[in-house]
């Protein structure tokens, strides 16, 4: 492990000192951790062989580079210039009028958390049960019984604590450690599964199938849609997590590179995960089971290839539900950091104290989704949809716009020379571009979240 380099507080005689990263490498691993969670290893895939194939992976390399690199530079931008978290940096930078998205922001971290954690709970239990008992040989009816309950409130409590855990520690010890243990990890089980998978009777008809390109599909505006509500989501964009994180850097960062590497990092995971997943599920002639739920695809059909696979199924099983764990927790951190610095910062409480007891409130709330998967999937189209795309409507609006600061200037703050050179095509895309392509996605958000509760009274 590296020693955390000391590192002096940038704004002298200003705030209180601020807990800082230690190392570069400690803030882009941590950010990387919360953009590589759960949306990485299934969803990712899922959309692109549903959308287009490589013809979609290709739009999306292009919706990062045009659309989540600058939103994700609007957040970082914020964060860095203020040291504060989300409430109070909108409320520095804005004035009043922009306290409520930052409260928006918090209360989309609690949310996605307190269901995100039940989901966690269940790859926590898989691979336990891969060491003790193997995998179950009627999946279908094994996620049945696991994923509500009291069997899933044990590993939803069970992931809280772990999460607590770390982020009560603190930035440099807690945070930025388990990042710099955890990431690399997981880059090398994944990047060993898909060479693993490389090497089924199968694997062939799996590319084919996740990448066949069909560029007919990008004519349909649900698949653009998909694929940039997609980029956001697996970006951690739109309630702040991105700019807490960046509250914790020093001044002479070059946030731009930063974004690139965070980027491109969560991109190649989903890729890959996608090497791994479908080349599993054609070997074991389950492709049936692809169009199902996408949550049901991940926790019944590749299970079920687990299972047929033998003894190798369940190291590898194991393997591929650790990466999930190991995504999940980085993920939550950052989900539980976005709440726990607002309350240190907003009701100067002790790290320890707001951790755990927010930590605990989560934890409580999550009950609803452990108990009933239907209220599980009602938060996330919520908190997971709706309000991260406000969200990021809110922050590319007030960063293009409303920011009292050059937010040129603040962009060219440790900025190489040629990333200096497109700083006014980012601003461009800020001010004219995301507002209104985010307005269009949330149009459709809105529908979708009116029908999801809509189904879920009338039902
Ligand atoms: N990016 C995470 C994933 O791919 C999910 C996520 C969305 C998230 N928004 C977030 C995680 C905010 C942490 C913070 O699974």
């Amino acid at each position: 492990m590296s020693q955390p380099s000391s590192s002096s507080n940038p704004s002298p005689g200003a705030a209180p000192a601020r807990e800082l990263f230690g190392t570069k490498w400690g803030f882009v691993l941590a950010a990387v951790g919360s953009a590589v969670g759960l949306g990485n290893m299934w969803r990712f895939s899922y959309v692109a062989a549903e959308g287009g194939g490589a013809a979609f992976v290709v739009v999306y390399i292009a919706m990062i580079a045009l659309l989540g690199v600058p939103l994700m530079l609007c957040e970082l931008t914020v964060g860095r210039r203020t040291h504060l978290s989300p409430i109070g940096a909108l409320r520095n930078l804005g004035g009043r009028a922009w306290v409520p998205l930052g409260v928006l922001f918090v209360v989309t971290g609690f949310l996605i958390l307190s269901y995100y954690s039940v989901i966690a709970g269940w790859t926590l239990r898989y691979a336990a049960e891969a060491v003790t008992v193997g995998f179950a040989p009627d999946p279908g009816a094994h996620f049945g019984a696991i994923s509500q309950g009291a069997a899933a409130v044990y590993w939803h409590l069970a992931f809280m604590v772990l999460t607590i855990g770390i982020v009560m520690v603190g930035v440099q010890k807690g945070i930025e450690r388990a990042a710099m243990i955890l990431m690399p990890t997981l880059f090398l089980i994944v990047l060993g599964l898909a060479v693993w998978a490389f090497t089924l009777e199968g694997a062939a008809e799996g590319y084919a199938f996740y990448l066949m390109p069909d560029f007919n599909e990008l004519l349909d505006p649900t698949v653009l849609r998909q694929a940039m509500a997609q980029a956001f989501f697996s970006l951690s964009l739109g309630m702040g997590a991105m700019l807490t994180f960046a509250s914790y850097l020093s001044r002479d960062t070059d946030l731009n590179q930063e974004a690139v590497t965070i980027s491109f990092a969560d991109f190649a995971v989903a890729f890959a995960a996608g090497l791994v997943v479908f080349p599993v599920i054609f070997a074991l002639g389950l492709q049936d089971q692809v169009s199902e739920s996408t949550v049901g695809a991940l926790f019944i059909a590749l299970p079920g290839a687990f299972e047929a696979m033998g003894g190798p199924g369940r190291v590898v099983g194991l393997l591929f539900f650790l990466a999930l764990a190991v995504g999940a927790i980085t993920s939550a951190i950052s989900l539980l950091e976005v709440v726990t610095s607002s309350i240190i910062d907003e009701f100067k409480m002790a790290r320890k104290n707001a951790a755990i007891g927010m930590g605990v409130l989560i934890a409580l709330a999550g009950l609803f989704s452990a108990f009933n998967t239907d209220v599980l999937g009602l938060v996330d189209q919520v908190a997971g949809d709706l309000f991260l795309v406000i969200g990021a409507l809110g922050m590319s609006i007030f960063v293009g716009w409303f920011m009292k600061e050059d937010t040129a200037a603040e962009l060219a703050r440790g900025a190489g020379e040629g990333f200096k050179a497109v700083i006014p095509t980012v601003l461009f895309l800020v001010r004219w571009v995301l507002p209104p392509v985010i307005a269009f996605v949330l149009w459709f958000a809105m529908g979708d979240a009116l029908a999801a509760i809509g189904d879920f009274f009338g039902s």
